[in-house]
């Protein structure tokens, strides 16, 4: 077995992974581990924008940022976390700039902006222009700048490469066993410190906006080796997915002046979100789509609404609004040229000239790792450190997005805080020596990829991953109840136990076994999906993304914590909820207390 060390070891290489790697390479050894190629990240789709406060077409501030995203979260979110994300975003996306990303540009040179869900100028008034964006393409434009930037600060790139265990030396983090894929042999990377940017786990669910790849394997990883588990009851839907695809349809689209229309042609945003429709946030808006469903108000009574982004239509509201602002087909093409061209491909649609059908999609876990503000994992309720350890991005909880994203958060909470990652993974690096790793430190993952391998009983991974996808979309998607939850469960851990002991394989051989790999992937899913359940089954209350029907009000008094879920040793889970939510600016200024939230 090959062992190979570097000081800094990050594993993923979409936004935040890079941009950690590019600050820690400034200073130390650091190496890049994905089991992509790089620039197939999931990064690379995002589409809409990345919310900075830079106030280029009209005023705005990172103080009104920062509120937008705490009310987002229903206030949820670490407020320490929220400012930070705010004020940093503004520096963050100027630095992206001068790095080479090709901004769209407003007719004076400046960062172009676009309005999304949720982001409010004055403390929740009307929507503000803050997402700045490249097209529809602003993740790609973000993956492709920083690998460039990687690759010319001379960052090591294990392209290929598949992390499928932690390394620990009691208290400390020692480095990754990783597969390579291309011929099946085990690598052990050991380092000074260990970065997790493996991003969401979406593919829990059956309707998704996730790639294939998307299953969470850092946060199993990392809970399997005793680190737990936050706030994992908060999935986010995506109000406009492709119908039955999944695939995202940017709320830039409303942005730009969309909106969602029912059966009956009404756009039915007016009655759940009065002040601001079409832009309320995410959850807000896929329950008022599942709703309409509900009611028999789908189109041709089928489960999708209408998103209508015909010129026509647009500029009917845009006078009815009050506004000069008019549209044409040239712009449409022009700023959403790949909304345009999945939905002509994939549906024979051209939304130049007619609706796009959508419903929500399961698209962004605001749970993950628990992190502190510079990205190291903590483990306990008082933010203890796990020493070496470090996470940023999707599968990390720093927390800033409490129960419920807003859209753009994401790019900013990859580059925002995979700096600050990146930087402080470097000052660590330079105090810290090498431990030297546990004896056989491949042994036990070794062992298990010999188990999925040689297992010889009845159920192929996708028959247990369907089974899987369907209840956790029916039970724990966007409305819940005990009942459901509790199905959802039992059906869980059943699947995980025939995982363990009916589980059968295609391909045994050593080189590109994705069929293992795959196989590896489940379990990381079925781990995920049982600590989703239970963490949602134990909340009663409803807040953010998790809606119970059993518990429709949001509960401040005994609710207002963060769930921290460990693994315990004979399988369970156990759940704390003694970790408080951090409200450093509602202590200063009234407008951050909580409150029943209106959009
Ligand atoms: O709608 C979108 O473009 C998605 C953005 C996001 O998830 O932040």
């Amino acid at each position: 077995m090959q062992t190979h060390q570097y000081e800094a070891v990050i594993i993923g290489a979409g936004g935040a992974g890079l941009m950690a790697a590019l600050y820690a390479s400034r200073h130390v050894k650091t190496a890049v581990i994905s089991k992509l190629y790089p620039t197939r990240s999931h990064t690379g789709t995002a589409q809409g924008g990345i919310g900075a406060a830079l106030g280029n077409l009209e005023e705005d501030r990172p103080e009104w940022h920062a509120f937008d995203t705490v009310k987002g979260g229903d206030y949820l979110s670490d407020q320490d976390a929220a400012l930070v994300l705010a004020e940093e975003a503004v520096s963050a996306v100027i630095e992206l700039e001068h790095l080479g990303l090709p901004f769209d540009r407003t007719s004076e040179g400046r960062i172009s902006q676009r309005r999304f869900g949720g982001h409010t100028s004055g403390f929740g008034g009307s929507p503000v222009r803050r997402a700045c964006h490249a097209a529809d393409r602003t993740g790609h434009m973000i993956l492709q700048t920083l690998y460039q930037q990687c690759i010319k600060n001379d960052v090591m790139f294990f392209d290929e490469y598949h992390v499928i265990d932690l390394i620990r030396s009691g208290d400390t983090v020692v480095g990754v066993v990783a597969i390579n894929i291309n011929d099946g042999k085990l690598h052990v990377f050991h380092s000074k410190a260990v970065l997790f940017a493996t991003g969401g786990w979406g593919k829990v669910w059956e309707i998704t906006s996730n790639a294939h790849t998307l299953t969470g394997d850092g946060n199993a990883i990392t809970y399997r080796r005793g680190v737990p588990m936050q706030d994992m009851e908060f999935f986010q839907f995506h109000p406009t997915g492709i119908y039955k695809m999944g695939i995202l349809i940017t709320e830039g689209v409303r942005g730009e002046g969309g909106v969602l229309i029912n059966d009956r042609g009404e756009r039915f945003m007016e009655r759940y979100a009065p002040s601001i429709k079409d832009l309320a946030s995410r959850d807000v808006v896929s329950r008022a789509i599942y709703l309409e469903l509900e009611a028999g108000r789908g189109i041709k009574g089928r489960r999708y609404v209408h998103l209508d982004v015909t010129p026509e239509t647009v500029n009917r509201y845009l006078a009815e609004a009050g506004e000069d602002r008019r549209i044409d087909a040239e712009y449409i093409e022009t700023r959403l040229p790949d909304i345009l061209d999945f939905c002509r491909t994939y549906l024979g649609v051209d939304p130049v000239k007619e609706p796009m059908p959508v419903q929500p999609t399961a698209h962004y876990g605001m749970g993950g790792i628990p992190t502190d503000l510079d990205g190291r994992a903590v483990i306990d309720g008082s933010r203890t450190p796990l020493p070496g350890l470090y996470a940023a991005g999707e599968c990390a909880c720093v927390s800033v997005h409490g129960a419920n994203r807003l859209g753009t958060n994401s790019l900013t909470d990859l580059i925002v805080f995979g700096r600050r990652s990146g930087k402080h993974m470097a000052e660590y690096c330079q105090g810290a020596d090498f431990v030297p790793l546990p004896d056989n430190p491949a042994g036990e993952v070794e062992a298990e990829l010999q188990r999925i391998c040689t297992a010889s009983g009845s159920r192929k991974p996708y028959e247990i991953r369907a089974e899987m996808q369907q209840i956790m979309m029916k039970h724990v998607g966007v409305f819940r109840t005990a009942s459901g939850m509790q199905e959802a469960l039992d059906t869980v851990r059943r699947l995980q136990e025939q995982f363990k002991t009916d589980l059968v394989i295609d391909d045994r051989g050593q080189r590109f076994n994705t069929d293992l790999l795959e196989a590896w992937e489940l379990g990381c899913l079925l781990d995920i999906a049982e600590v989703t359940a239970a963490s949602a089954l134990a909340r009663q209350e409803s807040r953010g993304a998790h809606s119970r029907d059993d518990f429709p009000k949001r509960d401040d008094e005994k609710w207002m914590v963060h769930t921290l879920a460990y693994p315990t040793d004979d399988g369970g889970i156990r759940l704390d909820h003694n970790k408080p939510v951090d409200m450093s600016l509602a202590e200063k200024d009234e407008r951050f207390k909580a409150k029943e939230r209106v959009y």
